[in-house]
């Protein structure tokens, strides 16, 4: 990919763009980035990281690779303007619940679409990225993206059906850990830590569980049951968790996201 041209500057494109630039494959300058109104975004991306602002979504003609990062209610907005300016270009989009279907549509039947769920953690190569094409991807087209991708974390290819549940488990994924870890930290801090303090600790302690769960290759299940016990500290606050529901409330999370970005789709593709 030699040029690249993003429709959307929010916090998900800027987590794209940090660690593409970090990977070093691509000219940030030839990474066109394009929004709706708020140019000053723009120019703070061009600032931080080198990529060049563009002033209208036309700047997609001449590029490899257009990438959708638009929110899901925007995207047919998005796709009206960007149409004139299809051609080859493969398409990735960002966006939660929105099918490839529907963008085939609105795009008057492009056939190089290909859908990601990427996570925040491609920001600093750590991203977890669910991957979909349809056949009408050349597959030398989509080993391309993948290459590219590959540099910002794990890239799993998955059917599009499993693309709602990808979105709510691992898209979603860092907002979950993040509201555990609020209550941990306040936990801590209820019990006389200083937030910065506690946060250290725990901060490492999500990053080092993750390495052993991956360089072990435990299930959670495992791991816990390593760490717990009889009657020890881990086993009487699992027993707490237990008795509160925990587990059940967050399978519970998790498929109300998953049906949110179902919903999302039908609701923001009605007129595709
Ligand atoms: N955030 C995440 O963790 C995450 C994770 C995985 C996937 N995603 C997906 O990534 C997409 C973007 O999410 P986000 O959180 O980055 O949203 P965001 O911060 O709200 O950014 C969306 C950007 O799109 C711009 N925009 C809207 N309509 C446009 C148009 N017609 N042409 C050009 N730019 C347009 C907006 O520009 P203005 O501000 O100028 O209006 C805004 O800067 C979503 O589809 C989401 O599902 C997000």
């Amino acid at each position: 990919m030699k040029r690249l041209f993003i429709l959307g500057a929010g916090s998900m494109a800027e987590s794209f763009i940090k660690g593409i630039v970090e990977e070093g494959v691509i000219d940030p300058r030839d990474i066109f980035v394009c929004n709706r109104s708020r140019h000053e975004r723009l120019m703070e991306l061009r600032e931080w990281y080198g990529i060049t602002p563009a002033e209208s979504v036309a700047r997609a003609a001449d590029s490899d690779l257009v990438i959708l990062a638009v929110k899901p209610y925007d995207m047919m907005e998005a796709l009206r303007q960007l149409r004139p300016h299809l051609s080859n270009q493969v398409i990735l989009s960002f966006a939660a619940g929105i099918p490839i279907d529907a963008i085939r549509r609105a795009t008057g039947g492009h056939p190089y679409i290909i859908r990601t769920m990427p996570n925040v953690p491609v920001a600093v190569m750590q991203g977890a990225i669910a991957l979909s094409a349809p056949p009408t991807v050349p597959r030398d087209k989509l080993d391309r993206v993948i290459e590219m991708l590959a540099g910002l974390g794990q890239v799993v290819e998955i059917e599009e059906g499993l693309m709602d549940a990808a979105t709510a488990f691992s898209g979603s994924g860092p907002g979950f850990i993040s509201y555990l870890l609020e209550a941990m930290e306040q936990a801590a801090v209820d019990l006389g830590f200083e937030p910065e303090l506690a946060r250290k600790l725990l901060v490492q302690t999500v990053i080092g569980t993750a390495h052993v769960l991956r360089e072990w290759n435990l299930s959670p299940s495992e791991l816990r049951r390593r760490v717990t016990s009889p009657n020890g500290t881990t086993h009487a606050g699992v027993e707490v968790m237990k008795s509160r529901g925990v587990y059940d409330a967050i399978i519970e999370a998790v498929q109300r996201a998953a049906v949110r970005a179902e919903e999302m789709g039908r609701e923001y593709t009605r007129e595709a």
